[in-house]
């Protein structure tokens, strides 16, 4: 009788099957696994006496990190949609999963935006009114924050036309694009003003995921 639990060439799983799953995994566990190995203990953070607005301040980071990951993630499944390469890389494309991803992302963005404002509300013990315009003549780090700003109305707009383009579509769906300015000005801004950012493991990821971001759209231009 044949033993039908021993697996035969033909039963193992193509690379796809285990390498899609396999990098979705690490992209969302790395910024959780990078913020806690910098942080060292998170529960000393809400046990102790901190400096105002310590604990917003920390949790501004990693959702920086979760916002990067979420961004790319989306313009990479928009970039590759209908190539039949991307089975290689990316679970399968459909429209509610671009519509919950782009959900998660701008409310990810919100909250790393409001994190900030917290943060610095709390530090300065004045609400950081400075913070709700970009600013380009009070030195780089302002100038790196105005960029995460200017990304943040980016993403906005890009939500926008995503709901107007679902009614009327034509240049709705053009303005759409600016999703991949969004993601080059908020790599530009991380690089400056991030610290975990800086570090070379994701310094080679976000080059890495930037090119990924290129390679897909010449597919995409050339298809
Ligand atoms: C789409 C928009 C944005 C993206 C993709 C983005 C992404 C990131 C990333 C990846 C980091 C690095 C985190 C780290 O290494 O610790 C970061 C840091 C930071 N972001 Fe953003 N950001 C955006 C918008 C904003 C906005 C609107 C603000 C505030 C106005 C902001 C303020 C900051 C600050 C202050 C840090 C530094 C945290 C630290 O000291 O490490 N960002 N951002």
């Amino acid at each position: 009788m044949q033993d039908t639990f021993t697996p035969t060439l033909d039963s193992w799983p193509s690379w796809p099957v285990i390498a899609r799953p396999v990098l979705l995994l690490t992209l969302l566990v790395l910024p959780g696994a990078t913020w806690l190995a910098a942080l060292g203990n998170p529960v000393t953070y809400f046990r102790f006496d901190l400096p105002p607005g310590q604990t917003a301040y920390i949790l501004v980071k990693l959702a920086g990190l979760y916002l990067f990951v979420l961004l790319w993630l989306q313009v990479m499944f928009a970039l590759l949609k209908g190539d039949p390469r991307a089975r290689n890389l990316l679970p399968d494309w459909t429209v509610r999963k671009h519509r919950l991803l782009g959900i998660a992302t701008l409310l990810v963005a919100w909250a790393h935006f409001l994190l900030f404002f917290t943060a610095v509300s709390l530090r300065k013990d004045a609400i950081g009114y400075d913070l709700l315009l970009p600013q380009f003549s009070n030195g780089i780090y302002f100038v790196a924050v105005s960029l995460g700003w200017f990304a943040l109305a980016g993403l906005n707009v890009v939500a926008l036309t995503g709901l107007l383009r679902m009614r009327t579509g034509g240049i709705w769906s053009l303005a759409h694009r600016l999703s991949l300015g969004v993601f080059c000005v908020g790599l530009v801004h991380a690089q400056m003003i991030g610290s975990e950012a800086k570090t070379t493991l994701w310094f080679a990821l976000q080059l890495g995921l930037a090119a990924a971001v290129l390679v897909a759209l010449f597919r995409r231009l050339s298809r």
